[in-house]
Order: C-alpha cells, then structure tokens, then sequence
C-alpha cells in the first residue's frame, strides 16, 4: 500500500471554513456536531471541540441505518462517559430527529428556567450543524425543515428569514451547516472515509482502500462476506483470491477471461455503501 502522506486536504480551505465556523457559533446558543455512526471517531474533528469548548454541544450520531448497532452502542457510551449530550438518528427517513428539539431543551434547561423565573418569554433556540462533508448535514437540515411543514399542515414550506430556517418548537436553524475537515492522524481514517464515500474516491488508490476493506470484512464480519459473495471465502483467504472469486462470480471480466479488477473494486464498494453487507462499523472498540 501507497504511504498515507499523499492524501491532501486543502490547508486554504480548511481555514477558511474554520474562521467561517468561529464567526457563527457567536450566533447560536447550541452546536450540533453530527458524526457518521459507522465511524464516530473517524468522522469526528478533534479541533472542532476545543472550538466549540463554549457552548453546549450535541453529538449527533447519523446514518444508524448503516451502522453496526452493538459497536455503535459502545462509542455512543464513551461520548456519554465523557460528559457529551448524544442522540442517535437516520437524518434519511427522520427516524429520532425530532427528539433534537427535546435534547436541545434539556441541554438548555438552565437558561430556560431562569427566562421562565423572571418571567421571560421563551428566546428562540438558535442551532448550527456542524460535520465533514458526506455526514448527512444538509439531509438533516431538510428533514428537520420538513417536519416543521407537515407538523403545521397549513404553512406551505419553511419560514426562511435571512439564514434561519424557523422549525417547531421556537427553534432555529442556521440554514448553511458548517463543513469540517477530517481528522487524518492514520491511514486507517483514511481508508474508513474512502470506504464510506465521506472522501472522494480519486483521493486513495481503490485498490488500496478495497483491499483495507476486505482485510476488514474479513477479521470483522467474515459471514457477510460468505453470504454475499461467496461461502468459500476463509479469514486467511488472499486478497486477491478474493477479488478473482468475485470477479469470476459476477462476470467482472475483461478480454481473455482476465479479470476486470477496477469492476470488482466498485462492486466492493458499492455495495457496501449501499448496506449490501448489513449495518458495519468501522471505528472498533474490539481491536
Ligand atoms: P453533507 O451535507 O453533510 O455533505 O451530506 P448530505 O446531506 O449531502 O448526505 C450525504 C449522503 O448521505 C446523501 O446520499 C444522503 O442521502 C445520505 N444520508 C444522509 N443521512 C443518511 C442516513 O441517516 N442514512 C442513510 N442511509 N443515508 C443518509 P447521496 O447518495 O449522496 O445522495 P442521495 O442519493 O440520497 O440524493
């Protein structure tokens, strides 16, 4: 494999949306750091914190749907253990998004209680989503715009003023979400944001990423593997048994009977970012 050091994120860029991010969060009262539930620590800046360190934080873990409920668990424990505000959601379908609104009050309870002891209306409850690109940041926005219309029934779309989007619950969205970069400390986060489409696929040799990827299939979640492909894939089969196996079984075949591996290596990824293999999760607490 090609040494990690060739993957570049645009330093300018990165900056840019840094000051960018810094200026809203004087505009809002919470911050909702989404993570993508199959990699919560891959998916999670480690800046973004230390930047945030002033207002209350939601850990949103999104795309439940694709992850591996058990492991998932675990790291939504180990954020909980280290003091943060979680919730878990399918920002595609809507599943558990509308209990942001309850967390976020619950996070605020303090500031409420004491609008409500001087007898102060409710202030609205200004919100931003933060997260790398792919987490689901704009579906979520939507969704959470959606629900605002269907629950009234009679207001057509969403009340946008300026760069609020007003939801149910006196609650509003910055309506642009903030992008963050990933964190790439080690290959390994490298490879679990290639494998789920969160960095684009020009950016890591596929045959590197598919490899990474089926070493990982195979220690973690070989009966999949069996069932989807083949039942003669073993643990220590050889990589490139395995793409022969698939390549044959699917018909991925160039002239001569040869094996067209650049189809194999999309028939891999496809169909796992398209929970062809069941809910995986990436980011282990068991390795
Ligand atoms: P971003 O703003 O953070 O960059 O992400 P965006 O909302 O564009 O979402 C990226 C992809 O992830 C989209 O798929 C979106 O539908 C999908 N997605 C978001 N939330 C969930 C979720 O909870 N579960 C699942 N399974 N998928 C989710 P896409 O293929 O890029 O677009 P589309 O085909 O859905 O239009």
């Amino acid at each position: 494999m090609q040494t990690f050091k060739q993957i570049q994120w645009y330093p300018g860029h990165m900056f840019k949306s840094f000051k960018e991010i810094k200026q809203k969060l004087k505009l809002v009262d919470l911050v909702c750091v989404l993570l993508d539930a199959r990699l919560p620590d891959s998916s999670m800046n480690p800046e973004i914190l230390k930047t945030v360190k002033d207002k209350p934080i939601l850990l949103i873990f999104n795309k439940i749907d694709m992850a591996d409920e058990k492991i998932l668990n675990w790291w939504v424990k180990h954020y909980q253990t280290l003091g943060f505000e979680t919730l878990k959601v399918n920002a595609q379908s809507g599943q558990y998004t509308n209990q942001i609104f309850d967390k976020a009050k619950y996070i605020l309870r303090e500031r409420i209680a004491r609008d409500e002891a001087k007898g102060l209306k409710m202030r609205p409850i200004r919100t931003m989503i933060l997260g790398i690109p792919n987490v689901g940041k704009s579906t979520l926005i939507n969704q959470l715009s959606k629900t605002k219309s269907t629950k009234t029934g009679n207001t057509p779309g969403v009340t946008k003023s300026q760069q609020w989007v007003k939801l149910a619950e006196n609650f509003e969205l910055l309506d642009t979400p903030g992008v963050l970069w990933p964190k790439f400390e080690d290959a390994k986060v490298g490879y679990h944001l290639a494998i789920t489409g969160a960095i684009k696929d020009k950016i890591l040799p596929e045959d590197d990423v598919c490899q990474y990827a089926i070493k990982f299939l195979q220690t973690h979640y070989l009966s999949r593997l069996q069932k989807r492909y083949d039942e003669s894939i073993t643990r220590e089969m050889e990589y490139v048994d395995i793409l022969d196996l698939i390549g044959k079984k699917r018909g991925a075949l160039i002239k001569g009977n040869e094996i067209d591996y650049d189809r194999v290596y999309q028939i891999i990824l496809t169909d796992i970012r398209n929970k062809q293999l069941g809910g995986l999760s990436f980011d282990r607490n068991d390795v």
